[in-house]
Protein backbone atom coordinates (compact mmCIF):
# COMPACT_ATOMS: atom_id res chain seq x y z
CA UNK A 1 0.00 0.00 0.00
CA UNK A 2 1.31 3.75 -0.63
CA UNK A 3 2.44 5.68 2.11
CA UNK A 4 1.29 9.23 1.98
CA UNK A 5 2.81 11.89 4.36
CA UNK A 6 -0.86 13.58 5.46
CA UNK A 7 0.37 16.23 7.95
CA UNK A 8 3.84 16.85 8.48
CA UNK A 9 5.85 18.69 11.40
CA UNK A 10 7.92 21.31 11.20
CA UNK A 11 10.37 23.35 13.71
CA UNK A 12 13.51 25.16 14.34
CA UNK A 13 16.22 24.22 16.96
CA UNK A 14 19.64 25.06 18.07
CA UNK A 15 21.18 28.75 17.25
CA UNK A 16 18.90 30.92 15.47
CA UNK A 17 19.49 31.92 12.35
CA UNK A 18 18.36 34.96 10.09
CA UNK A 19 16.06 33.28 6.94
CA UNK A 20 14.33 30.58 9.63
CA UNK A 21 11.00 32.44 9.17
CA UNK A 22 11.18 32.45 5.41
CA UNK A 23 12.09 28.73 5.84
CA UNK A 24 8.86 28.38 7.67
CA UNK A 25 6.81 30.31 5.89
CA UNK A 26 8.42 28.08 2.28
CA UNK A 27 7.19 24.67 4.07
CA UNK A 28 3.89 25.79 5.13
CA UNK A 29 2.31 27.04 1.98
CA UNK A 30 4.46 24.25 -0.65
CA UNK A 31 2.79 21.45 2.21
CA UNK A 32 -0.89 22.98 1.75
CA UNK A 33 -0.15 23.52 -1.90
CA UNK A 34 0.77 19.93 -1.92
CA UNK A 35 -2.27 18.89 0.05
CA UNK A 36 0.03 18.51 3.16
CA UNK A 37 -1.54 19.72 6.69
CA UNK A 38 1.72 21.42 8.96
CA UNK A 39 1.48 21.23 12.20
CA UNK A 40 4.32 24.04 13.60
CA UNK A 41 6.08 22.58 16.68
CA UNK A 42 7.06 25.31 19.16
CA UNK A 43 10.74 25.64 20.90
CA UNK A 44 12.45 23.00 19.28
CA UNK A 45 12.84 19.45 20.50
CA UNK A 46 12.03 20.68 24.03
CA UNK A 47 8.39 21.91 22.78
CA UNK A 48 7.95 18.76 20.65
CA UNK A 49 8.27 16.69 23.93
CA UNK A 50 6.08 18.95 26.17
CA UNK A 51 3.48 19.06 22.74
CA UNK A 52 3.41 22.52 21.68
CA UNK A 53 1.91 21.90 18.18
CA UNK A 54 -0.24 24.10 16.48
CA UNK A 55 -1.76 23.45 13.34
CA UNK A 56 -0.59 26.13 10.34
CA UNK A 57 -2.62 27.89 7.57
CA UNK A 58 -1.01 30.26 4.73
CA UNK A 59 -2.11 32.81 6.63
CA UNK A 60 0.06 31.82 10.21
CA UNK A 61 3.12 33.00 8.06
CA UNK A 62 2.04 35.61 6.30
CA UNK A 63 4.34 39.25 7.06
CA UNK A 64 7.66 36.72 8.62
CA UNK A 65 9.49 36.49 5.30
CA UNK A 66 11.59 39.40 6.32
CA UNK A 67 12.06 39.12 10.25
CA UNK A 68 14.98 37.84 11.71
CA UNK A 69 14.44 35.18 14.20
CA UNK A 70 12.77 32.42 14.68
CA UNK A 71 8.39 32.66 15.30
CA UNK A 72 8.33 29.30 15.89
CA UNK A 73 11.47 30.08 18.85
CA UNK A 74 14.01 28.05 19.16
CA UNK A 75 15.97 25.94 22.29
CA UNK A 76 18.83 23.31 22.79
CA UNK A 77 17.24 20.22 24.39
CA UNK A 78 19.76 17.57 26.64
CA UNK A 79 16.67 15.63 27.52
CA UNK A 80 15.93 14.77 23.90
CA UNK A 81 19.54 13.25 23.54
CA UNK A 82 17.98 10.57 25.88
CA UNK A 83 16.08 7.49 24.50
CA UNK A 84 13.18 8.76 27.32
CA UNK A 85 12.96 12.05 25.79
CA UNK A 86 13.04 10.90 22.29
CA UNK A 87 10.02 8.23 23.74
CA UNK A 88 7.98 11.61 24.70
CA UNK A 89 9.23 13.33 21.57
CA UNK A 90 7.66 9.93 19.49
CA UNK A 91 4.78 10.09 21.54
CA UNK A 92 3.73 13.41 20.42
CA UNK A 93 3.76 12.82 16.97
CA UNK A 94 1.20 9.66 17.13
CA UNK A 95 -1.07 12.06 19.32
CA UNK A 96 -0.59 14.92 16.57
CA UNK A 97 -0.59 12.02 13.95
CA UNK A 98 2.20 13.84 12.70
CA UNK A 99 3.29 11.81 9.89
CA UNK A 100 7.05 13.58 9.07
CA UNK A 101 9.07 15.71 10.74
CA UNK A 102 11.22 19.26 8.95
CA UNK A 103 14.20 20.23 11.13
CA UNK A 104 15.35 23.61 10.55
CA UNK A 105 18.49 23.71 12.46
CA UNK A 106 22.46 22.90 12.42
CA UNK A 107 24.37 19.60 13.50
CA UNK A 108 22.87 19.25 16.85
CA UNK A 109 19.87 19.37 15.74
CA UNK A 110 19.83 16.84 12.68
CA UNK A 111 22.18 14.19 15.04
CA UNK A 112 18.75 14.38 17.18
CA UNK A 113 16.19 14.23 14.04
CA UNK A 114 18.41 10.88 12.74
CA UNK A 115 18.59 9.13 16.21
CA UNK A 116 14.61 9.45 16.56
CA UNK A 117 14.10 8.26 12.72
CA UNK A 118 16.54 5.25 13.38
CA UNK A 119 14.34 4.66 16.13
CA UNK A 120 10.84 5.19 15.23
CA UNK A 121 11.38 5.04 11.38
CA UNK A 122 10.02 8.56 11.11
CA UNK A 123 11.01 10.24 8.01
CA UNK A 124 12.71 13.53 9.19
CA UNK A 125 13.80 16.06 6.51
CA UNK A 126 16.67 18.53 7.37
CA UNK A 127 16.94 22.00 6.39
CA UNK A 128 20.81 23.63 6.93
CA UNK A 129 20.03 26.90 9.54
CA UNK A 130 22.58 28.03 11.21
CA UNK A 131 24.98 31.02 10.51
CA UNK A 132 28.25 28.83 11.07
CA UNK A 133 27.51 27.13 7.59
CA UNK A 134 29.45 24.15 9.13
CA UNK A 135 27.18 21.73 7.50
CA UNK A 136 28.80 19.32 4.57
CA UNK A 137 26.78 19.00 1.42
CA UNK A 138 25.63 22.45 0.90
CA UNK A 139 27.35 25.81 -0.02
CA UNK A 140 25.85 27.71 2.49
CA UNK A 141 23.04 27.33 5.27
CA UNK A 142 20.82 29.50 5.95
CA UNK A 143 21.36 32.58 8.22
CA UNK A 144 25.42 32.33 6.89
CA UNK A 145 24.99 35.34 4.61
CA UNK A 146 23.03 38.03 6.46
CA UNK A 147 25.47 37.00 9.41
CA UNK A 148 28.34 37.33 7.35
CA UNK A 149 27.19 40.77 6.04
CA UNK A 150 26.47 41.89 9.48
CA UNK A 151 30.05 40.92 10.68
CA UNK A 152 31.35 43.18 7.56
CA UNK A 153 29.21 46.46 8.79
CA UNK A 154 30.81 45.93 11.99
CA UNK A 155 34.66 45.72 11.06
CA UNK A 156 34.07 48.47 8.23
CA UNK A 157 32.75 50.37 11.68
CA UNK A 158 35.19 49.84 13.52
CA UNK A 159 37.64 50.28 11.02
CA UNK A 160 36.98 54.00 11.00
CA UNK A 161 37.75 54.50 14.48
CA UNK A 162 40.62 52.30 14.61
CA UNK A 163 42.22 54.41 11.55
CA UNK A 164 41.34 57.88 13.92
CA UNK A 165 42.77 56.61 16.93
CA UNK A 166 45.28 54.22 14.78
CA UNK A 167 44.81 51.39 16.72
CA UNK A 168 44.69 47.54 16.29
CA UNK A 169 41.63 45.96 16.63
CA UNK A 170 40.70 42.66 17.59
CA UNK A 171 37.35 41.39 16.66
CA UNK A 172 35.58 37.68 17.82
CA UNK A 173 33.78 36.15 15.33
CA UNK A 174 31.08 33.15 15.98
CA UNK A 175 31.61 29.75 14.44
CA UNK A 176 31.46 26.88 16.93
CA UNK A 177 34.14 25.23 15.00
CA UNK A 178 35.03 26.45 11.85
CA UNK A 179 36.33 29.52 10.56
CA UNK A 180 33.64 30.42 7.57
CA UNK A 181 32.52 33.21 8.99
CA UNK A 182 35.91 35.15 9.88
CA UNK A 183 37.77 33.81 7.10
CA UNK A 184 35.21 35.47 4.49
CA UNK A 185 34.62 38.51 6.67
CA UNK A 186 37.90 39.06 6.74
CA UNK A 187 38.01 39.22 2.76
CA UNK A 188 35.22 40.89 2.49
CA UNK A 189 36.49 43.92 5.43
CA UNK A 190 39.67 44.09 3.70
CA UNK A 191 41.36 43.33 7.17
CA UNK A 192 44.82 42.39 7.70
CA UNK A 193 44.34 38.76 9.34
CA UNK A 194 42.04 36.32 10.45
CA UNK A 195 42.74 33.38 13.22
CA UNK A 196 40.88 30.76 12.35
CA UNK A 197 40.37 27.05 13.91
CA UNK A 198 41.21 24.95 10.10
CA UNK A 199 44.59 26.52 10.45
CA UNK A 200 46.12 24.51 13.25
CA UNK A 201 49.36 26.52 13.51
CA UNK A 202 48.04 29.22 15.93
CA UNK A 203 51.54 30.60 16.09
CA UNK A 204 51.92 31.18 12.46
CA UNK A 205 48.27 33.09 12.75
CA UNK A 206 49.31 34.90 15.98
CA UNK A 207 52.79 36.17 13.96
CA UNK A 208 51.02 37.21 10.89
CA UNK A 209 48.40 39.04 13.09
CA UNK A 210 51.04 41.09 14.24
CA UNK A 211 52.78 41.71 11.32
CA UNK A 212 50.39 42.30 9.36
CA UNK A 213 47.79 43.93 11.65
CA UNK A 214 50.88 46.98 12.05
CA UNK A 215 53.22 46.86 9.59
CA UNK A 216 55.51 49.95 9.06
CA UNK A 217 53.36 51.52 6.42
CA UNK A 218 50.11 50.77 8.67
CA UNK A 219 49.61 52.29 11.50
CA UNK A 220 46.06 50.67 12.43
CA UNK A 221 44.94 47.23 11.78
CA UNK A 222 42.29 44.82 11.96
CA UNK A 223 42.27 41.04 12.78
CA UNK A 224 39.38 39.25 13.11
CA UNK A 225 39.66 36.15 15.69
CA UNK A 226 37.53 32.76 15.29
CA UNK A 227 35.76 32.55 18.96
CA UNK A 228 37.33 29.29 19.58
CA UNK A 229 40.47 29.32 17.19
CA UNK A 230 42.66 29.94 20.52
CA UNK A 231 41.56 29.48 24.31
CA UNK A 232 40.39 32.27 25.41
CA UNK A 233 39.62 34.18 22.24
CA UNK A 234 40.36 37.49 21.09
CA UNK A 235 40.96 38.64 24.48
CA UNK A 236 43.75 35.68 24.91
CA UNK A 237 45.18 37.49 21.57
CA UNK A 238 45.00 40.65 22.91
CA UNK A 239 46.72 39.97 25.96
CA UNK A 240 49.74 38.54 23.76
CA UNK A 241 49.82 41.55 21.47
CA UNK A 242 50.00 44.08 24.53
CA UNK A 243 52.99 42.42 26.13
CA UNK A 244 54.77 42.32 23.29
CA UNK A 245 53.93 45.83 21.51
CA UNK A 246 52.17 48.09 24.15
CA UNK A 247 52.44 51.03 21.50
CA UNK A 248 49.80 48.91 19.37
CA UNK A 249 46.69 50.65 21.50
CA UNK A 250 45.27 47.12 20.95
CA UNK A 251 41.79 47.15 21.59
CA UNK A 252 39.04 44.00 21.27
CA UNK A 253 35.30 43.99 20.41
CA UNK A 254 33.29 41.21 20.73
CA UNK A 255 30.61 40.97 18.24
CA UNK A 256 29.00 38.00 20.20
CA UNK A 257 25.11 37.62 19.25
CA UNK A 258 24.27 40.89 17.36
CA UNK A 259 25.76 38.29 14.62
CA UNK A 260 22.52 35.84 14.92
CA UNK A 261 19.88 38.60 14.56
CA UNK A 262 18.33 41.03 11.79
CA UNK A 263 16.40 40.82 8.57
CA UNK A 264 17.93 38.46 6.14
CA UNK A 265 19.41 39.02 3.13
CA UNK A 266 17.54 38.60 -0.11
CA UNK A 267 20.21 35.52 -0.56
CA UNK A 268 19.04 34.09 2.67
CA UNK A 269 15.66 34.81 1.69
CA UNK A 270 15.67 33.18 -1.48
CA UNK A 271 17.72 29.75 0.34
CA UNK A 272 15.27 29.47 2.81
CA UNK A 273 12.18 29.50 0.04
CA UNK A 274 13.92 27.44 -2.18
CA UNK A 275 15.00 24.65 0.33
CA UNK A 276 11.69 25.04 2.32
CA UNK A 277 9.99 23.54 -1.27
CA UNK A 278 12.64 21.00 -1.52
CA UNK A 279 12.22 19.81 1.86
CA UNK A 280 8.56 19.10 1.20
CA UNK A 281 9.69 17.74 -2.18
CA UNK A 282 11.89 15.39 -0.92
CA UNK A 283 9.22 13.77 1.10
CA UNK A 284 6.62 13.90 -1.82
CA UNK A 285 9.51 12.06 -3.43
CA UNK A 286 9.60 9.64 -0.62
CA UNK A 287 13.17 10.37 0.35
CA UNK A 288 13.85 9.56 4.36
CA UNK A 289 16.57 10.78 6.65
CA UNK A 290 18.20 13.75 4.06
CA UNK A 291 19.05 17.26 4.29
CA UNK A 292 18.26 19.16 1.42
CA UNK A 293 21.12 22.02 0.55
CA UNK A 294 22.09 23.71 -2.44
CA UNK A 295 25.34 22.83 -4.35
CA UNK A 296 26.62 24.83 -7.67
CA UNK A 297 23.35 26.91 -7.79
CA UNK A 298 21.16 23.41 -7.66
CA UNK A 299 18.70 21.70 -5.10
CA UNK A 300 20.50 18.36 -3.68
CA UNK A 301 19.62 15.67 -1.25
CA UNK A 302 22.20 14.83 1.24
CA UNK A 303 22.29 11.65 3.84
CA UNK A 304 21.66 12.90 7.50
CA UNK A 305 24.37 11.22 8.34
CA UNK A 306 26.83 12.77 5.74
CA UNK A 307 26.08 15.94 6.62
CA UNK A 308 26.22 15.72 9.79
CA UNK A 309 30.00 13.30 10.05
CA UNK A 310 31.91 15.05 7.10
CA UNK A 311 33.58 17.98 7.47
CA UNK A 312 33.31 20.89 4.98
CA UNK A 313 36.68 22.61 4.50
CA UNK A 314 36.98 26.27 4.10
CA UNK A 315 38.48 27.15 0.33
CA UNK A 316 42.67 27.50 0.23
CA UNK A 317 42.55 29.96 -2.34
CA UNK A 318 40.38 32.47 0.17
CA UNK A 319 42.93 31.54 2.16
CA UNK A 320 45.69 32.39 0.20
CA UNK A 321 44.29 35.47 -1.06
CA UNK A 322 43.45 36.89 2.68
CA UNK A 323 47.77 36.73 2.75
CA UNK A 324 48.08 38.54 -0.23
CA UNK A 325 45.78 41.54 -0.12
CA UNK A 326 46.50 41.94 3.70
CA UNK A 327 50.34 43.36 2.75
O1 LIG B 1 25.71 27.75 16.15
C1 LIG B 1 25.43 29.10 16.17
C2 LIG B 1 26.19 29.80 17.26
O2 LIG B 1 25.86 31.18 17.22
C3 LIG B 1 27.71 29.61 17.25
O3 LIG B 1 28.34 30.41 16.30
C4 LIG B 1 28.06 29.94 18.67
O4 LIG B 1 29.26 29.30 19.06
C5 LIG B 1 26.89 29.38 19.44
O5 LIG B 1 25.80 29.29 18.52
C6 LIG B 1 26.47 30.20 20.63
O6 LIG B 1 25.44 29.51 21.28
P1 LIG B 1 24.51 30.17 22.41
O7 LIG B 1 23.55 31.09 21.72
O8 LIG B 1 23.82 29.01 23.00
O9 LIG B 1 25.39 30.93 23.33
Amino acid sequence: MEYKIRTVGVLTSGGDAPGMNAAVRAVTRAAIANGIRVKAIYRGYKGLMDGEVQEFTTQDVSGIIQRGGTILKSARSEEFKTVEGRKRAYDVLQKEEIDALIVIGGDGSFTGARALAQEYNVPVIGIPGTIDNDLWGTDSTIGYDTALNTIVECVDKLRDTGTSHERLFLVEVMGRDAGFLTLNAAIAAGAEAAIIPERTAVAEQLEAAIGQGRRKHKNSGIVLVQEHAIEGGAKAVAEIIEKYHPEYGTRVTILGHLQRGGSPTAYDRILASRLGCAAIQALLDEQRSIMVGVQNNEVVYVPLTKAIKEKKDIKDDKWQALQVLSI
